[in-house]
């Protein structure tokens, strides 16, 4: 079985060129070529819904109408599937992975080529996920961002995209979608300018055919629509921060130490003096550390915590 990757999602762009010009943060539309990624088109459940439904092994989720976004859902039983998708409502298939060993293979082998870290299987800094989504035409997701990048491979029918910067918020760790009553109280520490709550005239407009692919950056404002039928397959990683990185390794370097180690006692509770007592002992171990972090390498944290 050949070994799909990066190469063969991007092709005929090429792996550096695609570091040089889009990742991570600028979007990408690969127009159709023929014979590419034929082993995903040539799965049996990519050959119609309803063998995908057929071979799937545990629940579909299902958009309800009121919101068009994935996240108001609902979980079904892939036999109620059907009926739900003809009652015009978008079906994902989660965790695509789990189900075919190409998918698997494929989705490792791009998480392997981005060079994402993942810190190992303990860590797993990095969720790397495959999603099917099902739409019947005439639907659609409203305005959204996700915190992942995400690569979209079209399958059947089209799907049309509408994508712009997103000018309020750099590298959000935070999905967000327009019309939301409530934003994530970290996306509102994030934000540097209000968010828009819909796409200028001029923003790019992609049609997805078979065999297109696109780059979502993460927190790149998108919406999409379908006139017809629409079959897709995404591959999607989350994306570790600097800051994941670091806490990352600086606790595998603090739990070394049986001062850190301690029980984080009393910090929550009625009790005042217990509560207080709590504070100035962490005080204490945070200005130790303060201390300490001149002679803090980052190639030695990366090191010592097996990140690299
Ligand atoms: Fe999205």
């Amino acid at each position: 079985m050949k070994k799909l990757g990066l190469a063969d999602l991007l092709a005929p762009v090429t792996v550096p060129e695609f570091f040089s010009s889009n990742w991570p943060v600028e979007p990408l539309f690969i127009p159709a070529t023929p014979g590419k990624l034929q082993e995903i088109f040539d799965l049996a459940q990519m050959q119609s819904l309803e063998q995908l439904v057929a071979a799937r092994q545990r629940k579909v989720r299902a958009c309800l109408p009121d919101f068009d976004d994935e996240y108001s859902s609902i979980h079904l039983d892939p036999q109620d599937a059907l009926k739900v998708y003809r009652n015009n409502m978008t079906l994902v298939f989660d965790a695509m992975q789990t189900q075919d060993p190409t998918i698997a293979n494929t989705l490792k082998n791009i998480r392997e080529d981005l060079g994402l870290v993942t810190g190992g299987e303990e860590n797993n800094l990095c969720k790397a996920r495959s999603i099917a989504y099902a739409t019947p035409a005439g639907c659609g997701t409203r305005l959204h961002f996700d915190a992942n990048a995400n690569f979209v491979i079209q399958i059947k029918g089209t799907k049309t995209w509408r994508l712009a910067p997103n000018e309020s918020v750099d590298f959000p760790t935070e999905r967000f979608t327009t019309g939301s009553e409530e934003m994530p109280a970290a996306l509102e520490t994030q934000c540097h300018a209000p968010l828009i709550d819909m796409l200028d005239e001029d923003s790019m407009e992609v049609v997805m055919k078979p065999g297109c692919v696109l780059f979502v950056p993460r927190g790149y404002w998108h919406e999409t629509t379908t006139e017809e039928e629409s079959l897709s397959l995404n591959f999607t990683f989350s994306q570790p921060t600097w800051a994941d990185v670091f806490t990352k390794s600086i606790q595998e370097i603090l739990l070394r130490s049986p001062e850190w180690r301690e029980l984080a006692d009393g910090l929550e509770g009625t009790d005042e003096s217990r509560k207080e007592a709590a504070i100035s002992r962490f005080e204490f171990l945070v200005q130790s550390l303060a201390a300490d972090l001149p002679e803090i390498s980052g190639r030695v944290l990366l090191k010592e915590s097996r990140l690299v």
